[in-house]
């Protein structure tokens, strides 16, 4: 395991999304946030520019799928060329299934929660999976400021793993800065998607790298 920085296209340029890649090379993933209009209040891509994208680049592709009806859309997600998939529970109707679907498709299967979804419900679930997300904004947009009150269930999800002994990645998604990074990863935070704070950089590639230092203390 170790600490993954997981740079967000959503804060690139959508017309140069090759180059936009290119451009996080110290990248460990590449993170494409899927937003549909109904789950969210944005829209951003889909499955033809997901393949477009995984032929652009050797980076893995971390898909966030902010989109009603995961179940049905998730799988095609992995044949496009993701790595790991990412559900929202409060949108998926059968979420075992799902995470089944897209790991026998060959990907890391993902469920996602939004700040005010508790992880405890899915306590049974756990081994099911490979990764959850922890939102720490309101899922929809770019650039919003980050959510202290969402560290304790950061540290709640780390101890549950814990108690199973399960080792799943723990994924951090908003706001993330080197302001935030630090409290995440001592809450127990290991993979981290930052959007506006790597491409607002003046030197995205450093700013993995101080990313990076700062999550691993
Ligand atoms: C927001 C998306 C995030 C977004 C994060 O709903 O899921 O991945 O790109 O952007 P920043 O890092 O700017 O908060
Ligand atoms: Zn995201």
């Amino acid at each position: 395991m170790g600490i993954q920085i997981a740079p967000s296209i959503l804060s690139a340029d959508f017309a140069r999304l090759a180059d936009e890649a290119a451009a996080v090379s110290n990248a460990d993933w590449l993170h494409v946030d899927v937003m549909d209009n109904h789950f969210v209040p944005n829209l951003t891509l889909g499955l033809p520019i997901v393949e477009s994208l995984a032929k652009a680049t050797d980076t893995p592709l971390d898909l966030h799928l902010m989109i009603e009806d995961p179940d049905r859309w998730a799988p095609g997600y992995v044949e496009a060329g993701a790595s790991s998939v990412t559900f929202h529970v409060e949108a998926c109707r059968a979420p075992i299934r799902t995470a089944r679907e897209i790991r026998a498709k060959g990907a890391r299967a993902a469920m996602a929660l939004k700040p005010a979804t508790p992880i405890e419900p899915y306590e049974d679930m756990l081994s099911e999976l490979d990764m959850i997300l922890i939102m720490t904004v309101e899922p929809g947009f770019g650039g919003q400021k980050f959510l202290d009150i969402c560290l304790p269930k950061i540290r709640r999800a780390k101890a549950l793993l814990d108690k199973h002994g399960l080792d799943l990645w723990i994924e951090i998604d908003g706001g993330v800065s080197a302001e935030t990074i630090e409290r995440c990863a001592e809450a127990g935070a290991d993979v981290f998607v930052a959007g506006s704070a790597v491409y607002a950089a003046d030197d995205p590639n450093a700013m993995i790298e101080k990313l990076r230092g700062l999550a691993e203390g």
